[in-house]
């Protein structure tokens, strides 16, 4: 069993955390969805400036084993105003393990009962059945605010399989009373 912390990611980080999203995309590549886009595709730049914020705003979390060296991480912001869930991604040699529940449990208790939101694809088991037992409900675009949609349009323009793109949300559960 892989032993592991969470803490706050450094800066000097964000290579590792690039690293990490590439190795852990061998999922995809299984699943025959060709993510891999050069470096300085827009996407791409676009994404690691977002984690690089994130990091300077306290809001990535990596997952490290016991020589302190991140294997997993996941980053924060906001859309339309309320918690965004951006990335979440483990290395594939400590996939399974827990790691991608404790950094999304982190992200849930982050949101501090506000509803959380992220972009995934529906079709594939680690992505939204995978975010549906944590909790997660896909929402309609139509229900989605500005900036979720917006987010959605680029991804489906960068991305494969853009049909399969949709956003979900974990609300807390009402307390009757
Ligand atoms: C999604 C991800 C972060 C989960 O991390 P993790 O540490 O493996 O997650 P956990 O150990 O908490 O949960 C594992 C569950 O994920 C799902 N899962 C993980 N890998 C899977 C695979 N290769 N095939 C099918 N389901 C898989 C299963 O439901 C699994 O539960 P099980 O082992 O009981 O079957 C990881 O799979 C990953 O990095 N995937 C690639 C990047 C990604 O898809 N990120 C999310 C973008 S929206």
């Amino acid at each position: 069993m892989t032993e592991y912390s969470l803490r706050a990611a450094r800066l000097d980080e964000l290579p590792k955390m690039v690293a990490i999203d590439d190795e852990a995309s061998v999922l995809y590549a299984q699943a025959g969805l060709e993510l891999a886009l050069e470096e300085d595709h827009p996407f791409v730049v676009a994404e690691s400036l977002r984690w690089a914020n994130a990091i300077e705003q306290g809001l990535a979390q990596v997952a490290v084993n016991r020589q302190d060296i991140p294997i997993g991480f996941a980053t924060f912001g906001f859309v339309d105003g309320e918690p965004y869930l951006d990335q979440l991604a483990v290395l594939p040699s400590h996939m399974r393990c827990g790691i991608g529940t404790a950094l999304l449990d982190h992200a849930i208790s982050w949101s501090a009962g506000r509803p959380l939101w992220l972009t995934t694809y529906a079709h594939l088991p680690w992505n939204g059945p995978y975010y549906a037992r944590h909790g997660f409900v896909s929402i309609k675009e139509s229900e989605c605010g500005p900036e979720l949609c917006a987010v959605l349009q680029e991804q489906r323009l960068a991305l494969p399989d853009p049909d399969e793109r949709i956003a979900m949300v974990y609300r807390l559960p009402s307390v009757a009373t």
